[in-house]
């Protein structure tokens, strides 16, 4: 986990001989050092009727609502929807704030088409407004905001960051780790903390090192790296997956369940789908038996599997060429993310259920799997690095095409994040 390269690590001899059920993971292996997730918010039956009225709206009918909030509450599938063209740009740029990872700085790397700027996503049965910083810091007055995860949790709380700087630049107050996995920011204007930990499986784990090219899982554990500050925080994004891909050994109560990816190993294969699903479980039962302890209040977001786009080697120019967004019905949504995303907002409605019997927890899933899966042009791909053809194109590229740019594709998921928090926090909303 040091890294120079996000490919430092990539395994280039093992994914010629993957098992055939693995091919899914090819890809995204080879760079696995770049990843996250997100999900989707389920819709009840009796909500479906009233999903065309607005957040507004639903404020101001809502005077006798108190106390029962999540059952009342209007949702919408912002997952069905299109990506439509749009002359006004994002809230920022390359320049305006200095938390954009420089991999992820398309624009100060020369990435010289703009046409993936200019996109908005509108659902099908609500209206995303534009994001609103101001909105977001008044809802978190007084409060504390963690993202847990992988690079996919830091692309996501990067893009969140330089939104609320255009309003309220914040200090960091905090950073420890290689790397600065662990990081904190102050928002004195509202007095609002934002954080990140690095946590790639949720539950505990080792991670590869030299001398051993497996991670280690066990998955009835959650990784106290993030959970014993658990006490502290008001808001939970938890983003993870493509981890999930690389080799490991799980176990479970102390006993080797099996691995992924471990030939020579006397462990039986059982892929990680089923491993995932587990520890997801076993982070959202944590969350739910200690809030029961700390008598806090938790509101948790599981932002769902994010699709990669690689359609050549990682390393060869053109790895992910493309300049516009899919078509709705032009890309379906399948294998390992279908799976993944599956898993998520499968467990997160378990999460619901368990977490009933005045357990003060909200919990949804951010549904961005599709729509990011619409979005192909807007991958670093060779602006990974700076102006990587300054002299001409080498018979090498490195490509990232599994993390985001920004300004880039996931604001929209902070436009969405946002969104279902104006419906959590109703009467925080400033009129
Ligand atoms: C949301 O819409 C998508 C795309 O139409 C659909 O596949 C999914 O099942 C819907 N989700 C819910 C919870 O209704
Ligand atoms: C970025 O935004 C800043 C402040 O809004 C502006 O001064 C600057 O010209 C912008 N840079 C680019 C490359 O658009
Ligand atoms: C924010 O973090 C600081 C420590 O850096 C702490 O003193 C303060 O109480 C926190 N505020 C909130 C609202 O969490
Ligand atoms: C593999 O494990 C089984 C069951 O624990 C054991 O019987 C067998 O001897 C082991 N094989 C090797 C090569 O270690």
């Amino acid at each position: 986990m040091d890294s120079k390269s996000p490919f430092n690590d990539q395994p280039q001899s093992l994914t010629k001989k993957f098992l055939p059920w693995t091919l899914y993971a090819l890809l995204p292996i080879a760079i696995i050092r770049l990843y996250f997730y997100p999900t989707i918010l389920p819709i009840s039956p009796s909500d479906q009727l009233h999903q065309k009225s607005s957040i507004i709206t639903t404020t101001s009918s809502s005077p006798s609502q108190e106390g029962k909030r999540a059952d009342v509450e209007i949702e919408c599938n912002y997952s069905h929807g299109k990506w439509v063209h749009e002359k006004v740009g994002p809230l920022y740029n390359g320049t305006t704030c200095g938390t954009i990872k420089d991999g992820q700085n398309c624009m100060r790397h020369g990435r010289p088409d703009m046409g993936y700027l200019h996109w908005r996503w509108r659902p099908e049965q609500c209206n995303l407004p534009r994001f609103e910083p101001h909105t977001f810091l008044q809802i978190l007055r007084n409060k504390h905001l963690a993202f847990v995860g992988d690079s996919m949790a830091r692309n996501q709380l990067e893009s969140l960051l330089c939104m609320l700087s255009t309003v309220s630049p914040p200090d960091l107050v905090y950073h420890a780790g290689d790397d600065d996995k662990f990081r904190r920011w102050h928002f004195s204007s509202h007095n609002v903390n934002v954080s990140i930990y690095w946590s790639p499986f949720l539950v505990k784990g080792i991670e590869k090192s030299e001398t051993r090219n497996y991670n280690q899982l066990f998955l009835d554990s959650v990784d106290e790296r993030w959970a014993s500050d658990m006490d502290q925080m008001d808001m939970i994004v938890l983003s993870v997956g493509h981890w999930y891909l690389h080799p490991a050994v799980y176990f479970d109560g102390g006993l080797a369940l099996g691995c992924h990816y471990c030939p020579g190993q006397n462990y039986t294969e059982i892929g990680f789908y089923e491993v995932f699903r587990k520890a997801i479980k076993t982070t959202l039962n944590s969350i739910i038996e200690r809030i029961a302890v700390n008598g806090n209040e938790i509101n948790v977001i599981l932002t769902t599997f994010s699709p990669h786009h690689f359609e050549g080697e990682w390393d060869k120019f053109g790895a992910c060429p493309k300049t516009r967004p899919y078509e709705e019905n032009e890309k379906k949504l399948e294998g390992m993310d279908e799976e993944m995303r599956r898993v998520e907002v499968e467990e997160v409605e378990a999460a619901k259920t368990n977490a009933k019997q005045g357990v003060r927890l909200r919990v949804e899933a951010l549904d961005i799997t599709k729509l990011s899966l619409l979005r192909p042009d807007g991958h670093p791909g060779p602006y990974m690095y700076a102006f990587p053809f300054a002299n001409g194109i080498a018979e090498r590229v490195q490509n990232d095409c599994v993390h985001w740019c920004l300004p880039g594709p996931v604001d929209t998921w902070n436009e969405i994040l946002l969104d279902v928090m104006k419906r959590w926090y109703k009467n925080l909303i400033p009129t």
